[in-house]
């Protein structure tokens, strides 16, 4: 079967496209390297022995989108690529409608073109808004997000329903993500994100390598255990065979439309992430208490029952593992 992983070279898309190759489907990536580096392809050929085929197009592009098709017969598609930085959406919201909803478009009208109607979608737990409850679950809906890079997921969602709504024979599967962290075990694919990072554990990384004097808890006066933002992190690898447990079932089923939590339902708060990075990894983290960021919830975590009863999926590997992993791959690439 092939496999065409969009944004393949990114940090969820790299880990998916190893558990694929591993299980022997056939992937091929497009990628327009805008956050990802073309070396990653080596990085999955060393763990796979198989080097999957790369497009370096911008989906932007129906052309191009098109060109991949033509060229290759697609099975399903796992549609990574997009631009995920909730600081810059806000800055930037045109650039962000513009990639996140245009590619997502231009990808649904040449997969009905060319009769591929088998879609996992990477989405995310920001579109449940603040539903003023802890535990997450699949059927309370989307509600109101907090920023434009939400809303384009939001939409995207609203955009697969409707299609499948009007064309049952679609296979979707759209996938919630709650905070995914660690890296390859290997230490050979990681998260690498250009400039300063947004997201807690790529800061951790950046402090620990010394690269940044300090890191800044957003708050320490929320009302959780310890007083900092509560999370549901899971871990990469466990999110990838999340997406092949996913693939899965729309190839067996053939037809339908399925949102999963992908979380492990344990919430860590931002303090239980600091000391048991510095516990596994033996090492000190310089920190500061900050004001909270605006748009932060306080606390919120997965229900991830539905994925377990109908995708046989469980996140297996604890916070432990997801911190000393992080690290391995930061030392490999500093
Ligand atoms: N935090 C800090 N300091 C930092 C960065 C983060 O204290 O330097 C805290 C935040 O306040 C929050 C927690 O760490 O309590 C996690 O923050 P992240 O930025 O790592 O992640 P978020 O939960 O804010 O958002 C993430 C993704 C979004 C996605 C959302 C889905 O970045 O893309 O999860 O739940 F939409």
């Amino acid at each position: 079967m092939n496999i065409l992983v969009t944004g393949g070279l990114g940090y969820i898309g790299s880990h998916t496209c190893v558990e694929l190759l591993n299980k022997e489907y056939d992937v091929i990536i497009a990628d327009d390297l805008s956050n990802s580096k073309e070396e990653v392809l080596d990085r999955i050929e060393k763990l796979t022995d198989k080097r999957p085929k790369l497009y370096k197009y911008d989906l932007k592009e129906i052309e191009k989108v098109e060109e991949i098709f033509k060229e290759n017969k697609i099975d399903a598609v796992i549609h990574f690529a997009g631009f995920k930085a909730v600081g810059e959406s806000v800055k930037k919201p045109i650039k962000y409608y513009c990639n996140n909803l245009k590619t997502t478009l231009n990808l649904l009208e040449v997969m009905n073109k060319y009769n591929v109607k088998k879609l996992v979608f990477s989405s995310s737990a920001t579109i449940y808004g603040d539903p003023g409850v802890h535990e997450y679950k699949e059927e309370m809906g989307r509600g109101k997000t907090s920023n434009p890079y939400g809303t384009t997921k939001s939409m995207i969602e609203k955009i697969l329903e409707d299609v499948y709504a009007s064309d049952n024979s679609w296979a979707i599967s759209i996938l919630r993500y709650f905070n995914p962290i660690g890296a390859h075990e290997s230490g050979l694919l990681g998260e690498e994100p250009n400039g300063i990072p947004n997201n807690l554990m790529p800061y951790i990384m950046k402090v620990a390598a010394g690269k940044i004097d300090v890191l800044s808890i957003y708050g320490n006066d929320y009302p959780t255990k310890d007083g900092t933002g509560v999370r549901d992190y899971i871990h990469v690898v466990d999110l990838a065979e999340g997406h092949v447990k996913a693939l899965e079932k729309i190839e067996k089923d053939g037809s339908g439309k399925y949102i999963y939590n992908l979380g492990t339902g344990t919430g860590y708060s931002v303090m239980d992430i600091v000391n048991t990075f510095e516990k596994v990894n033996n090492l000190k983290l310089k920190y500061v208490i900050a004001p909270r960021r605006p748009g932060d919830l306080a606390e919120y975590y997965a229900d991830p029952t539905k994925a377990k009863e109908e995708l046989g999926w469980v996140a297996k590997r604890g916070l432990e593992q997801m911190c000393k992993d992080s690290w391995n791959f930061m030392k490999n690439n500093m």
